[in-house]
Parts: structure tokens; C-alpha cells; sequence
């Protein structure tokens, strides 16, 4: 059971929405269409946290909607998951121009959202797509190759929950080697599943 009712949880999403959309503590509010807060049951027991909106999350709103949303919903399929039942989220709610990476500042701007999400969410496990995600959740550097596709023990805003690092879905569209790795990541993640 969720120590809070989804009712609150709900609200304390709302609120922080409502920041995130007059939010201009970094520049990329002056570039951005639409900010990209996140999408989800406010219950879920797994959250994706990945890096930052694209072209077309910018234009609609919505976590990855554009060709890597393909990629992440046929992904979630081989863990026996549907992406209604996950909470999506960005480390950025703001689109970078151009899809350059997210910048130092622009990731310490955003943390008191990401922070927020975790702790009302409290989810049991976090997917992080990619080295930036899976390093601002763990408070290192992370080398993918090295640590993808096992879970380890997490606390990110005084909220504990399994890490599972794996990369990024945009990597597997251009390298196939990264799209096999992706895909057993995500199988061997359904099996984990299936075990607790
Ligand atoms: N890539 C991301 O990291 N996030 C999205 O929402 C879409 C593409």
C-alpha cells in the first residue's frame, strides 16, 4: 500500500506541474514549446526516468512520443510491461535545442522537479535510460557499458527504490549492437519481475 492516498499524490504532482510551467531557472524555457512534465499513474509502482524531451515531446507535451517512444513501449513489452502502468519522466522538462545534452546547470535548475516526482511517487523500481539519468540518480559518473542491466540499491530525495541502468532507447536506433543489449536488458528486467 502507498503510504499516501493517489488523491494527494495527484495534487503534489499538480503543483509541481504548475511550477515547472511558469519555471525560468534555467534558459531553456526560452526556447522550449511546451514543457514535458511527465506521465503516469501517481501510484506506480515503476518509474522511467530518462534525459531530456525531443521534437516532438516539445510540441505535444508528453514524454517520449517521437520515434525513441516507439522504441521505449516495444521495450517495455519484452519486461511484460504497458506503458500506462509506468510513471515517464525526464530529468529535463524542458526541451535543449537541437537535443544537445543536458548541461550541469541545466540538470541542478531542474532537481527540485525530478526530487519531487520520486519522493511523492515513490516508486519501488526506476529504469534510467542512459549515463546522464542513471548518473544524477546515483550521484556518480556511470559508465553504461560497465553497469546496464542489474539492479542496484538507489535513495534520490530521501526515497529508495531499485535502480535498473540501462541505455538510452535513441542509442538503439542507430547502433545495433546497443539495440540487442537494450533488448535483453528489458527481457532480463521482466524476468526480475517475475521474482519479487
Ligand atoms: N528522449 C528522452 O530522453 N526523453 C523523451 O521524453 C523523449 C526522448
Amino acid at each position: 500500500m502507498h503510504p499516501q492516498g493517489k488523491n494527494e499524490i495527484e495534487k503534489v504532482l499538480e503543483k509541481l506541474k504548475s511550477k515547472a510551467e511558469t519555471c525560468q531557472r534555467c534558459r531553456l524555457h526560452k526556447t522550449k514549446t511546451r514543457i514535458v512534465f511527465g506521465v503516469g499513474p501517481a501510484t506506480a509502482d515503476i518509474m522511467i526516468v530518462s534525459e531530456a524531451p525531443g521534437y516532438w515531446e516539445d510540441q505535444r507535451g508528453e514524454p517520449f512520443v517521437g520515434a525513441a517512444g516507439k522504441n521505449l513501449n516495444a521495450l517495455l513489452l519484452q519486461a511484460g510491461l504497458k506503458r500506462e502502468e509506468v510513471y515517464i519522466a525526464n530529468i529535463l522538462k524542458c526541451r535543449p535545442p537541437a537535443n544537445r545534452d543536458p548541461l550541469p546547470d541545466e540538470i541542478e535548475a531542474c532537481r527540485p522537479l525530478l526530487e519531487g516526482q520520486i519522493s511523492a511517487i515513490k516508486p519501488k523500481f526506476i529504469i534510467a535510460l542512459g549515463r546522464i539519468s542513471a548518473g544524477e540518480l546515483l550521484g556518480r559518473p556511470v559508465t553504461m557499458s560497465k553497469e546496464h542491466g542489474s539492479l542496484v540499491d538507489c535513495t534520490y530525495a530521501g526515497t529508495s527504490f531499485k535502480l535498473f541502468p540501462t541505455y538510452h532507447p535513441a542509442a538503439g536506433i542507430y547502433s545495433g549492437r546497443t539495440k540487442l543489449e537494450l533488448q535483453n536488458d528489458f527481457r532480463k528486467l521482466g524476468e526480475m519481475f517475475k521474482k519479487v
